[in-house]
């Protein structure tokens, strides 16, 4: 099967017909359906399945007299945002099979172990830490930190991972796996609009942003919308407004070279009555820009805003570092080995997080994009077209051969 015949298969799996799009979050059922047809895809293809100590599926394809270590590492993620696009992810993982199948179908001699990854809950949509499983295995995030996270049901990831045949006690850092990683090779949909005007289908990426996530919550009191006095009130949620439209300001005032982005894209209310004026508010910042101490100072201007804002209405205001990701530069050597392969094609740098970029202060790291029409992603309306994909799967399958 193709990629794209991949694609139409698991379309239907995770399906939100709230949001528009999909919902497909770390080990609930879609997730779960999604990993058990790879699984069983891979399987199908002759690759030995097997889930890591961090909830990572691995699907490996060793030389004909055992494995040869270290492994060139392709693949991506299978879970999404919420209501996502069906792109972001999969179409990583399923390039990645079609092009083992191709290699295979070929008579591809390999060299070295190649394995096709999934990593686990790459956008952090259930537990709040996005590359949560590259993340794990590098050490870059501490076991005990995932272990204290829970879902927004208030489901702890130690118990979803126990009852999904991961042990929490076993989860962290993976040497002898990282050991094993000679190289990440990851393919992704584009994200943002840079190879369509250059008329390109396919790059190769540079760098990503420096980037993460801060909780900020609002304290103020919960009262009667129509009794309480307007001079009497303390309502988080004027807070959260004022402090939204600083998120937003921040990130304009920055200078131009910090390239800097804010955004507040969940928020929640408590109680979230419409008679009732809050007691408080949660709100996420994700703050993105060129360099790393640009992001701090993006989440510097946003926090005193926050404490202004707080202060006028009587509240009060806590903030909390989720998760940061020091600026990424992909593999140089690597990179120009596989433009190489590829007979020249557009280096383009990304505002959006990867587990290969994770991976890539670790093992030499590369990304290919396969073009977006409309740069749209993180929303249903995320598209490549079938041209592209078999394009992007051609080009995997040529770096591939190449490397291993
Ligand atoms: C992941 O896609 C991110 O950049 O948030
Ligand atoms: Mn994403
Ligand atoms: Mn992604």
């Amino acid at each position: 099967m193709t990629a794209l015949q991949y694609l139409r298969e698991i379309d239907g799996i995770g399906r939100d017909p709230v949001r528009g799009g999909h919902s497909r979050h770390l080990l609930d059922d879609a997730d779960r359906a999604l990993r058990d047809w790879f699984t069983t895809t891979a399987k199908n293809l002759g690759l030995d399945v097997e889930q890591d100590r961090n909830a990572n599926l691995w699907a490996w394809w060793h030389p004909a007299d055992g494995p040869v270590y270290p492994a060139v590492v392709t693949g991506s993620h299978l879970d999404s945002v919420p209501g996502g696009g069906a792109l972001d992810g999969p179409l990583g993982v399923v390039s990645a099979l079609d092009a083992v199948a191709r290699l295979k179908a070929d008579g591809h001699v390999l060299e070295r172990s190649l394995a096709v990854v999934v990593f686990a809950e790459e956008e952090g949509a259930r537990f709040g830490i996005a590359c949560l499983g590259s993340r794990l295995l590098t050490g870059v995030t501490p076991p005990e930190t995932a272990l204290a996270l829970t879902d927004s049901a208030g489901h702890r990831l130690r118990d979803v991972l126990a009852e999904n045949g991961v042990d929490p006690a076993g989860i962290g850092p993976d040497q002898d796996r990282l050991a094993r990683i000679g190289l990440i090779l990851e393919l992704h949909v584009e994200q943002g609009r840079q190879l369509a005007p250059r008329d390109e289908p396919i790059g190769l990426a540079t760098t990503i942003l420096a980037h993460g996530r801060w909780k900020l919550t609002i304290t103020g009191r919960g009262d009667h919308a129509g009794s309480t006095e307007l001079d009497s009130r303390r309502d988080p949620v004027v807070a959260a407004a004022d402090t939204i439209k600083a998120v937003r300001r921040a990130a304009v005032e920055a200078p131009a070279a910090a390239k800097a982005r804010a955004t507040v894209g969940r928020i929640n209310v408590t109680p979230g009555g419409t008679n009732a004026i809050a007691s408080r508010v949660e709100l996420w910042l994700d703050a993105r820009a060129e360099k790393d101490h640009d992001v701090r100072d993006l989440v510097a201007a946003v926090t005193g805003a926050a404490e202004r804002a707080a202060t006028d209405e009587g509240c009060a205001v806590t903030v909390h570092e989720e998760s940061f990701s020091t600026r990424v530069a992909f593999d140089a050597a690597l990179t120009e080995r596989l433009d190489g392969v590829l007979g020249g094609v557009p280096r383009i740098p990304t505002g959006a997080g990867h587990d290969a970029g994770v991976l890539a202060e670790f093992v030499p790291s590369a990304m290919l994009f396969v073009r977006n029409p409309e740069g749209v992603s993180h929303a249903p309306a995320e598209t490549a077209s079938p041209e592209d994909i078999e394009r992007g799967v051609v080009a995997l399958t040529a770096c591939l051969a190449e490397l291993a």
